[in-house]
């Protein structure tokens, strides 16, 4: 459980407000309700939710639309990865959903990259598009069983780089990865799980950093679910994060 003292008042400053852009909540739920249930008590905190397979694949366009029609941005998590034309095909017919962040699999390689940013450009409402490099579940044995002989953060960074050159915003990485990505691109968009505020369960996240300690390495915004979602009081759970945040970078 997430142990934290609500706000002493919830009107936003600021500093809040910058860290607002800053936060995306995780919608892990099977289905829309739950996950609209959540994203409705944390109206006014947070303006940013992740929709990832789970409930994309069960709840359909419609939970992209009303998180839209609530005035929320939204990053769909797809991790597409596909031949070049299937991928930037996939990402023309996204389109309609008007997702503000899209993810797809660094290891699609050069083609699939350029296709899927070309794609993206060439929308009405471009996507910034984040390259997803090595799975946070994968060690070096497992990197090895695919042919891969690097280590995890070499290859993390050799697929950053070619996701950057191929013309995509940012990358999704690890808290570890952040300093390391952040000093060999620092015009990218790193967006990074693994968060837990001190004090926090860590579920089945096995590698986990505080927001101020991501921040700190470069983060540009933190995908938090559990410690918020799963939280007595979800508000003030994500209040609580949001200050920290403020406080800890009140000018990035
Ligand atoms: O509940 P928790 O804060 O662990 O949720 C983290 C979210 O970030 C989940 O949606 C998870 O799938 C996602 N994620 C992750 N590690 C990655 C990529 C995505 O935890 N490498």
């Amino acid at each position: 459980m997430v142990t934290s003292a609500p706000p002493a008042s919830s009107a936003p400053n600021p500093a809040t407000q910058t860290s607002n852009e800053r936060l995306i909540v995780a919608l892990d739920f099977p289905e829309a309700s739950a996950a609209l249930a959540c994203a409705d008590k944390l109206a006014g905190s947070v303006s940013w939710f992740k929709v990832g397979l789970e409930l994309y694949l069960a709840a359909g366009d419609s939970i992209i639309s009303e998180l839209k029609r609530r005035g929320h941005r939204v990053f769909l998590d797809l991790k597409l990865h596909d031949i070049p034309n299937t991928a930037a095909s996939a990402v023309r017919s996204l389109a309609r959903l008007e997702p503000d962040l899209l993810t797809v699999h660094a290891a699609g390689g050069r083609a699939m990259l350029t296709a899927a940013a070309e794609a993206a450009r060439s929308l009405p409402h471009p996507p910034r598009l984040l390259a997803v490099t090595v799975l946070t579940s994968m060690d070096t044995a497992a990197l090895a069983e695919t042919g891969v002989s690097a280590s995890p953060v070499e290859q993390v960074l050799r697929l950053a780089r070619l996701a950057a050159e191929c013309g995509l915003d940012g990358m999704v990485c690890s808290p570890a990865e952040a300093a390391a990505l952040h000093s060999a691109l620092p015009k990218a968009l790193l967006v990074t799980p693994g968060i837990r505020p001190a004090g926090a369960d860590a579920g089945d996240q096995k590698r986990i950093a505080t927001p101020q300690f991501a921040l700190a390495a470069g983060a540009s915004k933190l995908v938090i679910g559990r410690p918020i979602t799963a939280a007595a009081d979800p508000k003030a759970a994500a209040q609580a994060i949001l200050s920290d945040m403020a406080k800890s970078n009140p000018t990035k």
